[in-house]
């Protein structure tokens, strides 16, 4: 079995086909957040439902705190993996209002990640300005952070760009 569990989320599609490809490539096993909530697919509608459980403006803060957990909206509707055997985790989502998608927190705040190693990559049209901090600050002291990085349209949206980026975090 593979050391490394890339557990991901995606709303319409983007980290779904960046999953795929890490997992053709690297042949890393796969862990497909579903949620509960059935967010709308477009960024605005969606955004009004988010921000309102965390109590965030029309346009969220530089360092806005973490929202209060409690008030997700929803959990993960597919049973966890167990991650006994997984020495290194990769946790690949969108950026929500600069920071962790829903369901990226709700897995988070459910899963034990002590001692494992942690690399992430978020997608984002272009600002994700809290989203690193707010990832480091959910994981346990005892977990060991190597390597984020942020996937923005330049990068997606250009084919070489992005097998280098995933390159670079895979191999890092
Ligand atoms: C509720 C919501 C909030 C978003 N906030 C941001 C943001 O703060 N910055 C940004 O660049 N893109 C933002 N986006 C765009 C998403 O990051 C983009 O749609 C996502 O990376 C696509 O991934 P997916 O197809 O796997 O869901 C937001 C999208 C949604 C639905």
């Amino acid at each position: 079995m593979s050391k490394t569990l890339l557990v991901y989320y995606s709303l319409t599609g983007l980290n779904e086909t960046i999953a795929k490809k890490i997992h053709d490539e690297y042949k890393i096993d796969l862990f497909n957040i579903e949620s509960e909530v059935n967010y709308p697919k477009s960024m605005y509608p969606c955004w009004e439902v988010v921000r309102h459980w965390r109590g965030v403006n029309a346009i969220p803060n530089h360092g806005e705190p973490l929202p209060n957990m409690n008030n997700l909206p929803g959990g993960i509707k597919n049973k966890l993996p167990d991650i006994s055997n997984y020495e290194n985790i990769i946790i690949g989502g969108p950026v929500w209002g600069w920071t962790l998608s829903d369901p990226i927190m709700s897995y988070l705040t459910q899963t034990n990640l002590s001692n494992k190693n942690i690399k992430a990559y978020w997608t984002c049209v272009d600002t994700d300005y809290n989203y690193e901090n707010d990832l480091k600050e959910m994981l346990p002291e005892s977990s060991n952070y190597i390597k984020g990085l942020k996937i923005d349209s330049s990068i997606y949206g250009n084919s070489h760009k992005l097998n280098e980026t995933l390159d670079k975090l895979i191999r890092s």
